[in-house]
């Protein structure tokens, strides 16, 4: 699957980043990059706490194991971005967003239905992650800055991909089909109300 595909199917996301985000984003380059930093950070930490969840699932396990290595990758390049531009790593700030999709996870029940939902709040985050990448890389007014997050869009789709693909792999593709699609309705409920709220999300 080309990137280009990939990034259309992220799009089954409902509701496109308000554009004015870009502008915000162009602003404070110092907030932006600390956002983006914690993002990769915490991409890295909730691989590792799957792998000691599911470690009697093979695949699950061998496949996350190269994308905490990855995205460890990406916060180091985060990190260097910050010190080339004397910018510090701020303090981290609450994620509501990922907060809000947790709440969204079934807790108790069958341990098959807990794990399609951690494997599908994974795959939403990396989606918008990469959603946002795709906006920053055509709304920057810096070139180099504008192909940064071009690379890092092409990494995540192939995240969201990854995890999708692993939720097929233990879950009936019918099944993982159907809760997605809830997934992506309660999405569009969290960004509007962060939208409303006023609140910035990575
Ligand atoms: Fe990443
Ligand atoms: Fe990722």
């Amino acid at each position: 699957m080309t990137h280009t595909e990939d990034v259309k199917n992220i799009l089954g996301l409902q509701l496109p980043t308000d554009p004015r985000w870009v502008d915000l984003a162009s602003l404070d380059l110092e907030a932006i990059l600390t956002d983006h930093a914690y993002c990769e950070q915490k991409a890295a930490l909730t691989c590792i706490s799957y792998i000691q969840r599911y470690s009697h699932l093979e695949k699950l396990v061998a496949d996350l194991a190269p994308i905490v290595t990855e995205e460890w990758g990406h916060f180091r390049l985060v990190l260097n971005e910050l010190k080339k531009r004397n910018l510090q790593l701020g303090k981290q700030r609450r994620d509501e967003y990922a907060n809000q999709l947790i709440k969204f996870q079934k807790n108790g029940g069958r341990e098959e239905d807990r794990l399609l939902d951690q494997l599908l709040t994974m795959a939403m985050i990396e989606a918008r992650s990469c959603e946002r990448f795709k906006r920053l890389s055509e709304g920057l007014n810096d070139e180099y800055m504008r192909n940064f997050y071009r690379r890092f869009m092409e990494s995540e789709a192939g995240h969201y991909t990854l995890f999708i693909e692993l939720a097929e792999t233990y879950i009936d593709k019918e099944k993982v089909r159907k809760r997605w699609k809830e997934w992506l309705d309660y999405e569009v409920e969290v960004m509007k109300e962060l939208e409303v709220r006023g609140d910035r999300i990575h």
